[in-house]
């Protein structure tokens, strides 16, 4: 099939090198010509493992073509819109797509076929294609969300869990059934299962996954505030809750909090929309908050093991992207703990494997008062450290030389946000390790003041 996708950003691209991997004509297109530029070249802006091979697959069999404007996509079948849907806030705002559809429904010579991929709040392809009704009556819409997570986006493209598929209701049955039909046809070498069904729905299938397992990972969050009161495992108690089919293990991790792109501000979009509606959602309405107290929970618990404010302290802070294997900085729970590190006081020195200077600069603009320093290498980091924090689950920081690093720090403790310390080797070099609240090492060692 030959298609055109609008935006070369990180679902646009994923989208593009992928459907030309499978198979079919891609045209993918931006008003950026640098960033358009850069991509003839192979060049990606974002870091995505495994999108760069087939970026350059498409490029070297000439599926796949990087253009600026929109002429290119005239002779395309069907057209994906994949643009941004933050706003300077990083607050979902959708006037980006809703201008793209205007502009291409107003075009009579791009394809008729438009489909909605990025991430819209419910009800707002149903009031588009309202609109859409009335002025370019040939149009037929859907929406097409996509499920990938940065890191894996390759992979989660590939074998998705499910296809889903939002046809407008405007649409006659054959008219709507058509258009799901080409969509089923697009995805068809995927094997996957499809679902079908209205756009709202289709919008609201997407949100609310999202959102549901930000709450999951919240309900993980506030157990290991419990377990670590009450003396329990958190680690054991989320292993055997996840045991249970009806629950699974994933995202049951507790950590810092979730950061990205999309869980953040779609756990703020969602109970404003509901709100909007005068619909009263008070269980979706605690997510955001409490996400956001866990980095000041997680440094309760610093200060409780070293038995001093964290006012004056030199504090390592190990990691800042949102997760490991991205270079995203948005909404990283690590930024938000390097924010309370200097709200409390302490010099944060930074280290992260692939975004250190981009993020202790965004920690500088946040925290403009505060002293933030980047070292480069977590072992520098550490040097001169009253104690450790570690923010993003990087391998390399499972493997950390705890024998060298120890000697060189001032204070004895490591709060592990991740569990990815290594806690023997940590505590057979004399420190502590406070993993989620509760210590799980070097106590014997080096018992609290
Ligand atoms: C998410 C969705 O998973 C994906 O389906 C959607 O298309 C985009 O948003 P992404 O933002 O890439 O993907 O990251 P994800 O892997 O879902 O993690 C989100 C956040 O939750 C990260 O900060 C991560 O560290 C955190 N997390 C995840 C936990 O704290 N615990 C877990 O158990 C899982």
């Amino acid at each position: 099939m030959h298609i055109s996708i609008v935006g070369a950003g990180y679902v646009g691209l994923v989208t593009a090198a992928c459907l030309a991997h499978i198979g079919h004509h891609v045209v993918c297109l931006d008003v950026d010509a640098a960033r358009i530029e850069r991509l003839r070249g192979g060049d990606l802006p974002v870091h995505e493992p495994g999108l760069d091979d087939l970026v350059e697959e498409g490029l070297r069999n000439g599926r796949l073509r990087f253009t600026v404007g929109y002429a290119d996509a005239r002779p395309t079948e069907l057209i994906i819109v994949a643009v941004g849907t933050l706003d300077a806030e990083e607050e979902w705002d959708g006037t980006i797509v809703r201008a793209a559809v205007r502009g291409i429904a107003a075009d009579p010579e791009l394809p008729r076929d438009i489909v909605i991929r990025s991430t819209l709040m419910p009800g707002t392809s149903a009031a588009l294609a309202d609109e859409i009704h009335t002025l370019a009556p040939t149009v037929r819409l859907a929406h097409n969300p996509e499920f990938t997570r940065e890191a894996v986006a390759v992979r989660d493209f590939l074998a998705p869990d499910r296809v889903v598929i939002g046809v407008d209701g405007h649409d006659d049955g054959d008219r709507g059934s058509a258009l799901a039909q080409r969509l089923r046809a697009l995805y068809e070498p995927l094997e996957a299962t499809v679902v079908v069904t209205d756009l709202t729905s289709a919008e609201t299938i997407k949100v609310a996954s999202n959102v549901f397992l930000a709450a999951k990972i919240t309900f993980a969050n506030e157990i290991s505030r419990l377990t670590a009161a009450t003396g329990a495992d958190a680690q054991a108690v989320v292993d055997g809750m996840g045991l249970d089919k009806r629950i699974m293990r994933s995202f049951l991790s507790p950590g810092p909090g979730f950061g990205g792109s999309c869980f953040p501000s779609q756990a703020r979009a969602l109970p404003q929309l509901a709100a909007s509606f005068g619909v009263q959602t008070p269980l979706l309405d605690a997510i955001w908050p409490s996400n956001v107290s866990q980095a000041d929970w997680l440094l309760d618990g610093l200060e409780r093991a070293a038995g001093r404010p964290i006012e004056g302290m030199r504090v390592a802070l190990l990691g800042l992207t949102f997760k490991a294997g991205t270079d995203d900085l948005r909404e990283s729970p690590a930024i938000r703990l390097g924010q309370a590190l200097a709200a409390r006081g302490a010099t944060v020195v930074a280290f992260d494997p692939l975004s250190l200077e981009a993020g202790t600069a965004m920690l500088a603009r946040l925290v403009p008062d505060a002293t933030i320093e980047p070292a480069d290498s977590a072992v520098a980091a550490c040097r001169g450290a009253d104690a450790v924090v570690v923010a993003t689950e990087w391998p390399e920081f499972g493997e950390l030389p705890w024998s060298e690093i120890a000697p060189a720090m001032t204070g004895r403790v490591i709060v592990d946000g991740r569990r990815v310390v290594d806690t023997a080797a940590a505590s057979a070099a004399g420190l502590r390790v406070v993993a989620l609240g509760v210590e799980v090492a070097g106590a014997a060692l080096q018992p609290a003041d």
